[in-house]
């Protein structure tokens, strides 16, 4: 029923992707939309979460080097109701973040939660210092760390709970039964992972099932590519981190002739380059500026003709 569509829809869709599919009197969406192509606004996580593809990442609402609090905390709940009224259904977030302050930050500005909102939390990386992430995907851990997250965020079940890293010291089945084992018990609806390859998530796959995977990718990162595609043929979300280039920031004048074009900036391009990408790409970006969130918001509405999408491609 998923790839049913309206016969107005069909005409959108067919007139951007020529990608339609007639069967028993019905009109069907093809399964795959070509690259630069994908026109969906939303997409059902593990098949029953539907969020609007544009989210938000409350990693940068914390402080310096991901520590603490945010220099200004009433601004950072700002942020976060701000993104919710901007339409944003899907903030991703993790333990690490702070630790625990973005987590908490969620639950202040957004408990009770509004219907339909995700939230993807994350465990399986800890934080000696600012700057400093170290993996830790021991059964205990995991188990506790789950426990501790439905308590700063105030929730009964996780909605989406990913593994951060797969701790190179502990056996993959070992971390990801733990979070069987928090699933089986109602903390946890969904699993994804996190930087993993394709044969990764097929190996996890074998333990658990798997339904999003959060890898960093850009225009201007592609190292991830195969990750993509495979989660596009089995329909798992795929949530690109540093979406607008974290840390590293973006290159490319093209970016720049394109968004001048568009009357936007290339964070703005950048992310509707990312939602052209495929139509299981559910970007994050992050930031502390309300402005930035807006401007990132309208990214969403932001269509890329295929010669401007291919030439970023490129
Ligand atoms: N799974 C993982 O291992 C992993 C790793 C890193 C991040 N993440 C997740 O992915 C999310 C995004 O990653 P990220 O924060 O590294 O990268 P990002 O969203 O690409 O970049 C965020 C940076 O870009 C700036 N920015 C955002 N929008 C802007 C705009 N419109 N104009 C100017 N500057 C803008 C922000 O600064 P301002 O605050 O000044 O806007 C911030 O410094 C995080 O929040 C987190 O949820 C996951």
């Amino acid at each position: 029923m998923d790839n049913l569509i309206t016969r107005r829809k069909f005409l959108e869709v067919s007139m951007a992707t020529g990608a339609t599919v007639f069967a028993g009197g019905k009109i069907l969406a093809a399964s795959t939309t070509a690259p630069g192509m994908a026109t969906n606004p939303t997409f059902k996580i593990g098949g029953d979460l539907e969020v609007n593809r544009l989210g938000f990442g409350a990693m940068r609402i914390t402080g310096e080097g991901i520590w603490g609090w945010p220099p200004d905390r009433a601004n950072a709940v700002k942020v976060l109701k701000h993104a919710v009224d901007l339409g944003v259904n899907l903030i991703d977030t993790a333990d690490a973040y702070g630790p625990e302050t973005s987590e908490l930050l969620i639950a202040e500005a957004l408990h009770p939660y509004p219907k339909g909102l995700i939230i993807a939390t994350k465990g399986g990386l800890t934080r000696p210092g600012p700057d400093e992430w170290v993996p830790n995907g021991r059964p205990e851990h995991l188990k506790e760390a789950v426990d501790k997250s439905l308590k700063r965020l105030k929730l009964e079940r996780i909605d989406l709970y990913q593994l951060h890293r797969i701790d190179p010291k502990v056996p993959a089945e070992d971390s990801l039964g733990a979070l069987k084992e928090a699933q089986q018990a109602g903390k946890i609806r969904h699993i994804g992972l996190s930087e993993v390859s394709a044969r990764q998530i097929e190996e996890a796959r074998k333990i658990v099932p798997i339904v999003s995977i959060q890898n960093r990718y850009n225009f201007d990162d592609r190292k991830w590519d195969s990750a993509l595609d495979y989660c596009q043929r089995e329909s798992l979300g795929f949530l690109p981190w540093a979406p607008v280039g974290g840390n590293r920031g973006l290159s490319g004048s093209a970016a720049e002739s394109i968004a001048k074009a568009h009357n936007a900036d290339v964070y703005r391009v950048a992310l509707a380059w990312l939602l052209q990408r495929s139509p299981v790409m559910l970007p994050i970006p992050g930031t502390q500026n309300l402005q930035h969130l807006e401007d990132n918001c309208a990214a969403a509405k932001l269509k890329l003709t295929p010669e401007e999408w291919k030439s970023l491609a490129a």
